[in-house]
């Protein structure tokens, strides 16, 4: 599936399941291209979302930042409006099924399509000195958090449709071999206009990320108002002054994805709105859109953050409802596999 989805009453009851790396604080791709849909998805689906602090061990932690990340990341999640009540939220090295479902779902998984994985030949490059196998099996740790729960449906941005791919191919074989075991997931992404790539501020072809070796080009959920408007105004765009999407337009297009997130605008209003305006007075709204869109999630992060009793309350509840479900996934995989019944 291609868009948002708005899901039809027949639908009420399938699983959604996503999850996020507590690699430092959100970025605005982050929010725009996944965490904002995961919110509203809550009103129509069976949601389960996680932190995924193993994914995050393939490429070396500092172990006080990644504690502190984890947390941050969970209270993030909250603050950006997904609910304990109404959906299952919780630390994913805290259940124990990932892991080992992963173990056995590496086991169904080819040397040669894991080898194509871009982010593989990405990070492998990025990281050469660490080229470790979790690097590598990635993917199928990614597959068995979301087969574990029968996932109908995963809400993620443009860059992990490859991963999603890889998922559906390792449901299909291990169900050609044992029978329907796994529901065959499917992916969820943004369409283009809604923000499915945000890309860097300053680099208009590379995708936003806390990696951005420019600062300037990544806008966290947390930046204040005052950096916010900042990068905004030293946005990278183009020579013709023309507030317009399309080929080497990439960074006015890309501020107009942002600006039409926060205003719920669409580009033809966008246009109509600036025509005959300066980039100058682009930037500045899209800026104050986004400082106003940013703004409640910021004072709840903060309330959270005050509360850790309440946070650890939330996330061993969250692990204890994950677990209940997984457990059997988990139970039927080793089943049909042929592990003697402990
Ligand atoms: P991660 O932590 O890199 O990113 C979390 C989500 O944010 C989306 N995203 C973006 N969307 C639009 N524009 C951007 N610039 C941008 N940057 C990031 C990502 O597509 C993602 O949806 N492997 C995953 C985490 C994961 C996962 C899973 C996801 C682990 N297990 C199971 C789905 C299902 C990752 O590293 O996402």
């Amino acid at each position: 599936m291609e868009q948002t989805p708005v899901a039809p009453q027949t639908e009420r009851r399938k699983i959604i399941f996503s999850a996020i790396q507590p690699t430092g604080v959100f970025t605005l791709g982050n929010y725009i291209g996944a965490v904002r849909n995961w919110r509203t998805l809550q009103d129509d689906y069976d949601c389960i979302y996680c932190v995924a602090d193993l994914h995050s061990i393939t490429v070396r932690q500092d172990p006080a930042s990644l504690r502190s990340h984890t947390l941050e990341a969970y209270a993030l999640l909250m603050a950006c409006g997904l609910d304990p009540d109404r959906s299952i939220l919780f630390i994913q090295s805290h259940n124990p099924d990932h892991a080992q479902g992963a173990w056995v779902l590496d086991c169904y998984t080819q040397f040669g399509e894991l080898s194509r994985m871009t982010q593989f030949k990405d990070k492998s490059a990025r990281y050469a000195d660490n080229i470790n196998a979790g690097l590598f099996t990635y993917p199928s740790l990614m597959a068995a958090d979301i087969l574990l729960y029968q996932t109908s449906y995963v809400p993620v941005g443009e860059d992990q449709r490859q991963h999603l791919e890889i998922t559906r191919d390792i449901a299909g074989r291990f169900n050609g071999v044992y029978g329907p075991v796994f529901t065959v997931p499917e992916a969820f992404i943004p369409k283009a206009e809604q923000g499915a790539r945000i890309m860097s501020l300053q680099d208009p072809t590379r995708k936003m990320s806390k990696s951005d070796p420019n600062p300037k080009g990544c806008v966290t959920i947390l930046d204040e108002p005052g950096a916010i408007m900042k990068k905004f105004r030293s946005a990278i765009t183009d020579s013709e002054a023309r507030v317009a999407h399309g080929p080497g337009k990439e960074g006015i297009s890309n501020l107009m994805g942002i600006y039409s997130v926060f205003t719920g605008k669409d580009f033809a209003a966008i246009e109509e709105e600036f025509a005959g305006k300066g980039y100058g007075d682009f930037k500045t709204a899209v800026g104050e859109a986004v400082v106003q869109g940013l703004e409640p999630i910021q004072r709840r992060y903060k309330e959270l953050m005050a509360d850790k009793a309440y946070l650890e309350e939330c996330y061993r509840r969250g692990a204890q409802q994950a677990m209940n479900l997984s457990r059997r996934t988990l139970e039927k995989m080793y089943k049909k596999i042929g592990f003697l019944h402990a």
